[in-house]
């Protein structure tokens, strides 16, 4: 059964909305708990698609997982583990699966799973990872879209990330947490959900210095214990929300917030003319203005603009009233919202990795499919603003990082339901 998001702009939003966990640091957590010999607890880890896929890969593995996603609480114990081959069909759903890598090879000196495909944004190859991984000890081979991966035991090493990538950082410090020796981590990634994993791992014995800076440093341990651990809420989806109030010209709180992890998206907002207090320190008030001021936008590895939030601010610059540039530095392909944007009457031509948004003021409704999740989002944003009726379909990918989007939005007072193409068609077909 197929559905579409059916959203009537114009809605002011009002009230408040609660920030869930955060998927990029409850993903590789999960994959870490692979790390343990004792039972972990992982709390905050919100009802998302990409949570089961990597819950259903560790269990694949031989590790015991209850997840309650009514109390977004998971319980793992992986003292059993039988396998260091993930099912290929899992593997390929989330990219994010490949960080089960790292944890394997410290536990069996083994692995052999599929290399992750490409995906909308980019061809997101792993060679900062294999190329780290080798500097430890680990002998990879290739056969049939197939990467094995083998080691005596790992040995601490020191390496050198030519690009600081995420999950290559986090594939790094797992395998080094039960390495032989230390290993350092140069130009590491230093966004918050790296700190994140770190202070998982920490919490079970690990010894991890450094996370959040570019200089990380691993002490090998013999093993981890259990550990109870609270995921960091989730600074993508608190932009998300802070961006919906800003493209609707409401006034909003978002809660549950950690507002350093949002600096670089408030300095943005607040040159936009979008008004921002931060006095609360675990929640910000926003108050969109009906004027937008449209600036320029360029996005790097954290502390810079995050890519994750480049979709969602474009909408917030094509509803502007002059024109600016967005600049995407980190994946090579993540203009994709841009036509279901310029369906909607958005004025943006895209030149590489460069593209040029003249603001239009207004948008107007049309049907548009998303293509990835965070295109997804900010469709859904363009939507709530835009005159008439929006039909997103593609939602597929807005479930994969967003738990209860709709109905948080409804909450705030949006018009926006979700109804299944049958039941489209019999509306279409009586004229309604
Ligand atoms: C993580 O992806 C996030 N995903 C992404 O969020 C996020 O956009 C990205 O970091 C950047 O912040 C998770 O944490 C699960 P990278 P990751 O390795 O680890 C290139 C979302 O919407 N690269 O930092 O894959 C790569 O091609 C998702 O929640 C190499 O060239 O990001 C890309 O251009 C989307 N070789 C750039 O680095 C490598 O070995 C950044 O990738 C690894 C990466």
């Amino acid at each position: 059964m197929n559905y579409e998001l059916v959203i009537e702009g114009g809605q002011p939003l009002h009230g408040s909305v609660k920030i869930k966990g955060a998927k990029n640091a409850g993903l590789p957590i999960i994959a870490a708990s692979l790390l343990m010999d004792e039972p972990a607890v992982i709390e905050e880890v919100p009802d998302l698609m990409d949570v089961k896929t990597m819950l259903a890969v560790i269990k694949a593995l031989g590790a015991e997982v209850n997840y309650n996603s009514q109390a977004e609480m998971i319980a793992t114990n992986a003292i059993n583990l039988q396998s260091a081959e993930p099912p290929e069909d899992l593997m390929r759903k989330m990219r994010a699966s490949f960080l089960v890598l790292g944890p394997l090879l410290a536990r069996f000196g083994h692995a052999r799973l599929s290399l992750p495909g490409g995906c909308a944004i980019g061809t997101r190859p792993v060679d900062l990872h294999l190329k780290g991984l080798e500097a430890m000890g680990v002998e990879f081979s290739y056969a049939s879209g197939l990467i094995e991966g083998k080691t005596s035991r790992l040995q601490g090493a020191s390496v050198y990330l030519d690009y600081p990538s995420v999950g290559a950082t986090e594939n790094l410090i797992m395998a080094a947490t039960l390495a032989k020796g230390s290993t350092t981590i140069e130009n590491a990634a230093s966004e918050p959900e790296i700190v994140d994993l770190a202070g998982f791992l920490n919490s079970a014995g690990a010894r991890i210095s450094g996370a959040g800076t570019k200089r990380i440093r691993i002490t090998g341990v013999a093993q981890l214990g259990g550990t109870r651990y609270a995921v960091i809420p989730d600074r993508i989806e608190a932009g998300t929300f802070l961006l919906s109030a800003a493209v609707t010209g409401s006034e909003i709180t978002v809660k549950n917030v950690l507002s350093d992890h949002l600096k670089p998206l408030l300095a943005k907002m607040r040159e936009t003319g979008v008004e921002i207090d931060e006095t609360d320190l675990s929640a910000i008030r926003i108050k969109g203005s009906k004027e937008k001021k449209c600036v320029d936008l360029k996005t790097q590895p954290y502390p810079g603009f995050p890519t994750d939030l480049q979709p969602q601010f474009m909408t917030l610059l094509a509803l502007s009233g002059g024109s600016g540039f967005v600049t995407e530095t980190v994946f090579e392909n993540r203009f994709r919202h841009v036509d279901g944007l310029v369906r909607m009457g958005a004025d943006i031509k895209v030149e590489g990795s460069r593209a040029v948004v003249q603001g239009v003021g207004k948008l107007s409704g049309a049907p548009v499919e998303a293509s990835d999740l965070r295109g997804a989002a900010a469709l859904v944003l363009a939507a709530l603003t835009a005159e008439g009726i929006t039909r997103i379909t593609g939602l597929e990918h807005l479930r994969r990082g967003y738990s209860g989007f709709e109905e948080r939005l409804r909450s705030l007072g949006a018009s926006i339901k979700l109804e299944s193409n049958a039941q489209l068609r019999r509306e279409i077909a009586s004229g309604e």
